[in-house]
């Protein structure tokens, strides 16, 4: 195990904040993790785990101990008459995860492809995409606890998946809380993508590409190449400006709610969910208020997608949340909704 201290962070974060960490371990294995809790120097700290950085706005240096996870490696651990079953180590890029599993066979992930960050971070955050979430693909995952350096394995219940949240987002106030935000490192991910193969087809961008293009019945190569081309054309790639996908999760409103706003403003996009509730577009609310291109600094809102925020070079985090706290203001004085942040803010 190498401790490394003052280590700039700017690379590590896909929004391109500039920031340090006073400390930082890169941790490669199961053993590195069982290093730092064996450690009492390194144990007495709080712990912050980084993985792709792709979901995270850096306010200031990062005094926590910062866990690098770059544990690597990708292998089929099942090949059922079911399911196959693939292991990914939480370091490995997603979408590399995402394009092994089409190039050996085993389709199922293709509409989660280009979403940027770790296999590890992508149970933390349930991501999801054109109709799939992981939690839809998830079969178990390896984390070690922080505090004794105990392994565990979590299947999909115990990992408590919600939109854009699990018990890894939430941080215990007081011993037996739920949540394990700070507490464990997931080292090792497994994906269930089940036999036969079934294309999911339903969100609208990809109704439009086989309206488009005439096919009827896409290979999962196929789908994986039109949800990079729908990305690609709405969504900044982080390597170019700088940005952590969705700054807002979609808000859920009651159906009174929603027949409100719809009296007000007829053209709100919202998709009704299975519970009752009915799910509104932000990127639309934020758009209806005429964010889109709006400044503070050098924080923006992206021109072609109001839910995202990029930074055009030298943004601070604070520049970053004082953009997300006006547009936060703006969206509750017409709408009265209050947007929830999607990323973790340190
Ligand atoms: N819209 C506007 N103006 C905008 C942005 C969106 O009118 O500036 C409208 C669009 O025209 C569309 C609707 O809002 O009718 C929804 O937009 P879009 O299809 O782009 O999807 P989204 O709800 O904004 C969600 C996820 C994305 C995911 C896409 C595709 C969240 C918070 N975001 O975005 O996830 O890629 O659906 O499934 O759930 C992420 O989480 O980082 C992310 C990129």
């Amino acid at each position: 195990m190498f401790t490394e201290t003052n280590v700039p962070l700017q690379p590590y974060n896909t929004f391109g904040i500039v920031a340090k960490a006073h400390t930082l371990v890169r941790v490669r294995s199961v053993a590195d993790v069982q290093a730092v809790a064996a450690n009492a120097g390194l144990a007495a700290h709080p712990a912050f785990v980084l993985g792709g950085g792709s979901n995270l706005v850096l306010t200031g240096d990062v005094k926590p101990l910062v866990l690098k996870v770059e544990v690597m490696g990708i292998r089929l651990v099942e090949d059922t008459a079911k399911a196959w079953v693939v292991e990914a180590g939480a370091g490995e890029n997603w979408h590399d995860v995402v394009a092994w599993t089409l190039a050996h066979g085993y389709p199922g992930l293709e509409n989660l492809a280009l979403i940027p960050g770790t296999t590890g971070a992508s149970p933390v955050q349930n991501i999801g995409a054109y109709g799939v979430e992981l939690q839809d693909r998830f079969e178990s995952l390896d984390a070690v606890d922080l505090a004794t350096g105990q392994t565990f394995t979590l299947n999909a219940a115990q990992c408590a998946f919600g939109y854009r949240d699990s018990v890894f987002k939430h941080a215990p106030k007081r011993p037996g809380d739920f949540g394990l935000a700070g507490k464990a490192l997931i080292t090792h991910v497994r994906l269930r993508l089940p036999k036969p193969w079934k294309p999911v087809l339903g969100y609208a961008d990809l109704e439009k590409k086989i309206a488009e293009t005439g096919t009827t019945q896409p290979s999962a190569q196929q789908i994986f190449d039109w949800v990079c081309a729908i990305r690609r054309a709405k969504l900044p790639d982080p390597q170019v400006v700088g940005n952590a996908g969705s700054f807002f999760k979609n808000p859920t409103v009651t159906p009174e709610q929603c027949a409100d706003i719809i009296a007000r403003e007829p053209r709100v996009v919202h998709y009704p969910m299975v519970d009752g509730n009915i799910k509104l577009a932000a990127g639309w609310l934020i758009d209806a208020c005429g964010w889109k291109g709006k400044s503070v600094g050098q924080a923006s809102v992206y021109e072609k997608q109001a839910l995202v925020l990029v930074n055009r070079g030298g943004a601070t985090g604070g520049e970053v949340m004082t953009l997300a706290g006006a547009i936060q203001t703006s969206v509750y004085e017409r709408f009265g909704i209050r947007l929830e942040p999607e990323p973790v803010v340190i």
